[in-house]
């Protein structure tokens, strides 16, 4: 489930209700898909196959579909990354910059951990989205974020677009960042 954490002063958020609250504050979607929908050997695996890749988008076809038919999105793919990943720490350091989208940022995670960065309200500054197998999120258009992995380094994620052309970043600088 996921968690948040406000830069300011270090609060933390849990429990669902609660994560869900904050983040309708806040305009960014969360939903949660049952993660033990997927075979145990695709839980663990964060190198895939386009065959495994498949799977996981068969796996998730119903809540992909109703998804996308709330909100539009016309493709989706899967997307994994960890150590294995050629030039990881390069692919981090492109993500690890405040950015904005002309459409809003779909991510499904079904594997492993990662975080959103996001830019709230005047009153909250930059909080931490921590999110798990199961969570949804979209961080909506226009709105500052950045996108990076935990500790473990492993995430598979399945992503939904209305045109793949929305996706690309438009770099925010913001001297209110907080690191
Ligand atoms: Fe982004």
């Amino acid at each position: 489930m996921a968690e948040i954490r406000i830069r300011n002063n270090d609060e933390r958020i849990r429990g669902e209700e609660q994560v869900r609250a904050f983040l309708d504050k806040q305009e960014v979607l969360y939903e949660h898909w049952n993660p033990d929908k997927l075979p145990q050997e695709l839980k663990e695996k964060f190198v895939l196959s386009d065959e495994e890749k498949n799977e996981i988008l068969h796996t998730f076809d119903e809540e992909i579909r109703d998804l996308a038919q709330r909100r539009g999105y016309r493709t989706w793919d899967v997307v994994a990354l960890s150590d294995a990943t050629p030039n990881l720490d390069e692919i981090l350091k492109k993500f690890e910059q405040v950015h904005t989208h002309t459409e809003d940022e779909v991510r499904a995670i079904t594997a492993g951990k990662g975080i959103f960065i996001i830019k709230g309200t005047d009153d909250v500054g930059y909080f931490d989205v921590e999110l798990e197998a199961g969570d949804v999120i979209s961080v909506p258009e226009e709105k500052p974020h950045f996108f990076t992995l935990m500790d473990n380094r492993q995430i598979v994620a399945v992503r939904l677009f209305i045109e793949t052309e929305g996706w690309i970043a438009h770099p925010f600088a913001d001297p209110s960042f907080q690191k």
